[in-house]
């Protein structure tokens, strides 16, 4: 039964799909720009699909636990603002976005570190929306932004659909190969992709878990100096840490004004609100809000007003230890069980972040994550397959397991199902040829 829901799913994919009212329309494909007959639908968000069966528990979705949301304080919140504030909260409002939110901001952005003024922070439509913008600012077709392998799936979207030359560097332990980067750089040079962007998820990245070092956070900023590059340095995780020692942004390391920070509320405070900010150096910020102004004109004012009262009326500060209790023990659980259940078998290894919603699974070569996956939905289990966050097509043998939505119950009852996949899995595959 599931070997021909995942075969539906890749038909699905391959965008043949006939029906009556798509019959009509056959003649129009021509009127596509090239840049959307290139697109492709995320395969993680079909994938998704699958996962919501009844009675499967799901390491797939990389949402946040909705009962974090403050559903009281903002339905509080907005019922005053659209009767009491409505020529405000349902106006208009500036491009840049509302003081207030930008104000509070700037104030935990100084908490992380990071010194701002008003005219370097710009509200979003949440981090997506920063990526988006930062695509359309800087990248020409061809231009080369280089990003990890894994790297954030949304982000590779975001460069594609600018044409951008996506160039994967491998993600070690401490953050990304450097020696790869400076060996890759003037390589797309020379093939004709000028440099642009390095694009970075510092800490408890989506999807590795992984947090980079201080030492090659120092590095990558005096890499992109001498070569001349943006830094893109997304943050949705920052205040997710459970354990260990707070490692300084990129962007405080960054003496020359080359780092833009992406903050979102979607992991801190609601993922639904669609809100985030951009911040930087003042002549790149400024470039940004044109393109701003032609993609939606304004964030919406409404929630920029909940999300400005909640962080000057609530405590803020509370409220993510909150998140990060919750949080911990579900990562917590997730790795106990891994040690528990997980078969002992050369080759298998999986991250253990000190924050965020994910790890990451790297399983024996010869193990391929897509052709398992309806092994496991067969014992009721799901996962992400790994190869989409990768832009060079790799990454068959990996998987990320999120740990933010099941109950810490689900967790051990999922991966014991996962172990047990994986037996199944390895029994049923030819040794590995040895080298
Ligand atoms: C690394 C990273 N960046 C950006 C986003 C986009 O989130 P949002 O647009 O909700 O801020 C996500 C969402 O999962 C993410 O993991």
């Amino acid at each position: 039964m599931w070997g021909k829901k995942a075969r539906a799913w890749r038909r699905e994919l391959s965008w043949n799909r006939k029906g009556p009212g798509n019959m009509r329309g056959d003649g129009m494909d021509s009127l596509f720009s090239q840049r959307v007959k290139r697109a492709r639908r995320s395969v993680i968000r079909e994938l998704l699909k699958l996962a919501e069966e009844p009675g499967i528990i799901s390491f797939a979705g990389g949402i946040p636990d909705p009962e974090t949301f403050p559903r009281e304080a903002l339905a509080q919140l907005a019922a005053d603002e659209i009767l009491n504030n409505y020529r405000k909260s349902l106006q208009y409002t500036t491009t840049e976005g509302k003081r207030p939110l930008r104000a509070a901001l700037i104030r935990w952005f100084s908490q992380q570190g990071l010194h701002y003024e008003l005219d370097q922070v710009v509200i979003t439509s949440a981090s997506q929306q920063g990526l988006d913008l930062v695509a359309k600012t800087f990248l020409d077709p061809g231009d080369a932004v280089f990003l990890s392998l894994p790297t954030y799936l949304g982000a590779i979207q975001a460069f594609r659909a600018m044409e951008g030359e996506l160039v994967g560097i491998p993600l070690l332990e401490d953050g990304m190969d450097l020696d790869a980067l400076e060996e890759a750089i003037p390589r797309a040079r020379k093939a004709g992709h000028p440099p642009k962007l390095i694009y970075v998820v510092p800490d408890f990245q989506n999807p590795s878990g992984v947090t980079w070092s201080l030492e090659k956070r120092r590095r990558l900023v005096e890499i992109a100096s001498r070569e001349n590059l943006v830094i893109v340095e997304d943050m949705p995780y920052r205040s997710l840490r459970f354990s260990g020692t707070p490692v300084p942004p990129v962007a405080e390391l960054d003496e020359e004004g080359r780092v833009l920070v992406l903050f979102t509320f979607s992991k801190v405070l609601a993922a639904g609100l669609r809100l985030g900010a951009l911040a930087g150096p003042k002549r790149l910020v400024e470039k940004v809000v044109v393109m701003k102004q032609a993609a939606d004109l304004c964030t919406s004012s409404l929630t920029q007003r909940l999300a400005a009262r909640f962080l000057l009326e609530h405590d803020f500060s509370q409220h993510i230890q909150n998140l990060c209790h919750r949080y911990r023990e579900k990562r917590d659980a997730m790795l106990e069980a891994l040690e528990q259940y997980m078969p002992e078998v050369e080759g298998l290894s999986w991250t253990r972040p000190e924050g965020g919603l994910f790890l990451w699974l790297r399983l024996p070569e010869h193990v391929d994550t897509e052709r398992m996956l309806p092994r496991a939905l067969k014992h009721k289990v799901a996962y992400v397959i790994g190869t989409p966050f990768f832009v060079d097509g790799s990454g068959h043998n990996t998987m990320r397991l999120s740990f933010s939505l099941p109950t810490v119950e689900e967790i051990r009852e999922g991966v014991r199902r996962l172990g047990q996949v994986l037996e199944e899995e390895l029994a049923s595959l030819p040794s590995p040829q040895r080298g």
